[in-house]
């Protein structure tokens, strides 16, 4: 049985969801945990980064009732690509509970579902199979749109006492505090959110440059600022 199963969500696109999936990733299995990436987007973004082959079969045929083999990244850390086929229709009309049943077996220390920007039904499988969400949203109002959404259905699925997540904690993504956007969203978080553990990652270029040359983050850089932010954010991904 996996023992902790996290989610990656946020909504919007280009926020930061899938360099903090990959980053706390890279960081969980550095500490021995055994860790499967489950890329939820179908532009297969998470194997890429990670540099495995993002054409190989992976979630959409996990989802078709079938047990494809992750591909290993480096020790400990395997991903399931995502794909085109997670568009297909079989899998957008699937019981919102698929996922969640096809984890089941799984036998890792921890599962980090990478959701996709927009498509609701992809992203509410990994908040099903999830018992942890870490909500990505940088300091632009659309983001928090988009990270307000997601804590309106998590909230929603635990007061009707539905299966899924149920801690969930605000990942401020990007932030560099030249920006006076930046420097305010913490307050307006709180004042927003106050009963939601808060996090920050601040704007690191290895972050990019570690996706761009698809290495993991430890292997690429362990030491860095994005890193760092992130070790906090792991840790309190796992002390379910
Ligand atoms: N903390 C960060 N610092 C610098 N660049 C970042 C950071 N987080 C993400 N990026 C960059 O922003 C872009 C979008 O990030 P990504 O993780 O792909 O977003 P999403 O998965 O939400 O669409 C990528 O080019 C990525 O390298
Ligand atoms: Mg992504």
């Amino acid at each position: 049985m996996t023992v902790s199963r996290i989610a990656v969500a946020g909504r919007k696109g280009g926020v930061g969801k899938t360099t903090i999936a990959c980053g706390v990733a890279s960081i969980l299995a550095s500490l021995q945990s055994r860790v499967l990436v489950i890329d939820m987007d179908p532009q297969s973004n998470a194997a890429y980064v990670l540099g495995a082959d993002p054409t190989k079969p992976g979630t959409a045929s996990l989802l078709g009732g079938n047990k494809p083999e992750p591909l290993n990244v480096v020790d400990n850390l395997s991903v399931l690509p995502g794909g085109p086929d997670l568009m297909n229709h079989s899998i957008q009309s699937c019981d919102q509970e698929e996922l969640a049943d096809a984890v089941n077996h799984m036998d890792y220390d921890v599962i980090v579902f990478d959701c996709p920007p927009g498509n609701e039904h992809l992203e509410r499988l990994a908040i099903k199979a999830a018992d942890t969400v870490l909500i990505v949203s940088d300091a632009h109002p659309l983001a928090l749109v988009g990270a307000s959404r997601v804590i309106k259905e998590l909230n929603l699925n635990n007061q009707k006492g539905r299966k899924g997540a149920s801690r969930w904690a605000i990942i401020q993504s990007k932030i560099d505090a030249r920006r006076a956007m930046d420097r305010t969203f913490d307050a307006d978080l709180a004042e927003s959110f106050p009963t939601i553990q808060r996090f920050v990652v601040r704007q690191d270029t290895q972050l990019s440059l570690a996706a761009a040359d698809q290495i993991p983050l430890m292997t690429y850089d362990a030491k860095c600022r994005g890193a760092k932010d992130l070790k906090v954010v792991a840790k309190w991904g796992i002390d379910g």
